[in-house]
């Protein structure tokens, strides 16, 4: 039997007050994605027939459009007031009450969520589960709700407010994950009521009702750091911590070397090559792609940057958005590179601005160039030919256009396009004035002593 996609709810309708921020707290990145989209790609890597339900507060625009863009095909669902976390999944009744596959439930500030811990969810109602809890165990329990059994079988779900002594040792406790079988969880909703220490409706008393109702409720354990919830800044700088831990092992099984491990900062998207080697103290922002066996020199800032086998950048480099790095092509220390096209083995060494441009392949830009690319209104195109020789300190004024093979003289301001193989050279010509010096300082002499 082909399996029925699973419909994925994410909460994310809380407003983060904690957070001390004017945007919503979904929105707040980690590993350079807002943790709206870890949450979505997780749901998404889990099943790639997911239907997605996607639960926002009021005034949130951004959060949907963010969710649609990220996850095109999700559904945006506004809960009106924050009446707790079974109301918010009831939001989303349109979606969870006409579908007929499996549901699960996770929340948009859980953004170290595997994908993995998603199918387990999955298998354990294939394996006969009514109800899914994904559980941990805290180091400090305190803040989440406790997993209460009996016989070894999970019966309720208590809230730390509502907990008895007793009940608030338990050290296993819920992550906010749940999974639901087909159709069990509208039957579920329509029971859960407010009679709880904070007037909400609970979505964790779908366990103790589904218990009641002879349902079967099964248990899936994650470690306590996939499950982290980012509630403030502080948990946000923890999720990132370990985001970043994460995302440097896989750099490392992928091959790569990080002579620094703990100093490196990636992305959710970058990817690195084999034999790629990234000296310490890097940043990558998303979308950078580094090739087999380039080097990545120390200091350097790069993002949404392409660079290609064997190349070299930094140290202290900035790539920008739109930087295409060829093969064996040499950036070096203090280059930025901008919306530009640096072709096989070009080399542009040393404190250069190359922004929307093309240096053709085995060209040479010499030491302090300029593309003079913005006029005050508009950015504009240069393109330096393959095998072209840049003189230091040129400013390249665009639009111009440096042919194959041409020379542009040291110093020079370019403002019209070479032709190839041609000399350019612009700057004022230099004069000499003999004995000017001694001219001068025989006329500051003081005269001889007077009487
Ligand atoms: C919740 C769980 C708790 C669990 C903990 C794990 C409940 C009742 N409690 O507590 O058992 O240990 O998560 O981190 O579920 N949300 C809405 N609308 C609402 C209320 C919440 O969308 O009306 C969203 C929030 O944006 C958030 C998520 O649901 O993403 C969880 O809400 P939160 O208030 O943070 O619950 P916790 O107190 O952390
Ligand atoms: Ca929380």
């Amino acid at each position: 039997m082909p399996a029925r996609a699973t419909l994925f709810v994410v909460l994310a309708a809380g407003e983060g007050t904690r957070m001390k921020s004017d945007s919503p707290k979904v929105m707040h990145a980690v590993a350079g994605q807002p943790m709206l989209g870890c949450v979505l790609d997780a749901a998404q890597a889990a099943n790639g027939k997911a239907d997605l339900a996607v639960v926002v507060g009021p005034a949130m625009e951004a959060v949907a459009d963010y969710a649609v863009a990220r996850a095109p095909g999700a559904q945006t669902f506004i809960q009106r007031e924050r009446r707790g976390t079974a109301d918010a999944v009831r939001a989303a009744g349109e979606a969870v009450n006409g579908h007929d596959g499996d549901i699960v439930v996770l929340y948009g500030d859980t953004p170290l969520i595997r994908p993995g811990t998603l199918t387990a969810m999955i298998e354990s109602l294939a394996q006969g589960a009514d109800v899914a809890v994904l559980g941990f165990e805290a180091a400090n329990p305190s803040g989440y709700g406790r997993l209460i059994r009996e016989g070894g079988r999970l019966v309720a779900i208590r809230e730390e407010r509502d907990a008895s002594e007793a009940e608030r040792d338990i050290r296993l406790c819920n992550s906010g994950v749940m999974a639901f079988r087909s159709g069990v969880l509208p039957e579920l909703l329509g029971r859960i009521s407010t009679s709880n220490a904070k007037g909400e409706y609970y979505l964790t008393d779908a366990v103790e009702i589904a218990v009641g109702l002879g349902k079967t409720v099964g248990l899936v354990e994650g470690t306590e750091q996939e499950v982290l919830g980012v509630n403030d800044r502080a948990g946000l700088a923890e999720a990132e911590a370990a985001a970043q831990q994460r995302l440097r092992q896989a750099a490392l099984a992928g091959g790569a070397t990080l002579i620094a491990p703990d100093t490196v900062f990636l992305s959710h998207d970058t990817k690195i090559g084999r034999d790629v080697t990234v000296e310490p103290h890097v940043f990558f922002g998303p979308g950078v792609t580094v090739a087999d066996g380039a080097t990545i020199r120390a200091f350097s800032h790069i993002e949404g940057a392409m660079i290609a086998e064997r190349a070299t950048i930094g140290p202290y480099a900035r790539l920008r958005p739109g930087a295409d790095i060829g093969a064996t092509a040499r950036i070096g220390n203090f280059v930025e590179v901008k919306a530009a096209r640096v072709e096989t083995g070009a080399k542009v060494n040393h404190l250069t601005y190359i922004g929307d441009a093309r240096v053709g392949e085995g060209a040479n830009v010499g030491a302090g160039t300029i593309t003079c690319n913005y006029d005050g209104v508009a950015k504009h195109f240069t393109d330096i030919g393959p095998g072209a020789f840049i003189g230091s300190n040129t400013a390249l004024v665009a639009p111009v256009r440096v042919g194959e093979g041409a020379y542009v003289g040291t110093g020079t301001v370019l403002t019209k396009d070479v032709a190839p193989h041609a000399l350019a050279i612009g700057r004022a010509r230099q004069v000499e004035k003999p004995g000017w010096v001694t001219n001068l300082k025989r006329k500051a002499e003081p005269k001889g002593e007077a009487g």
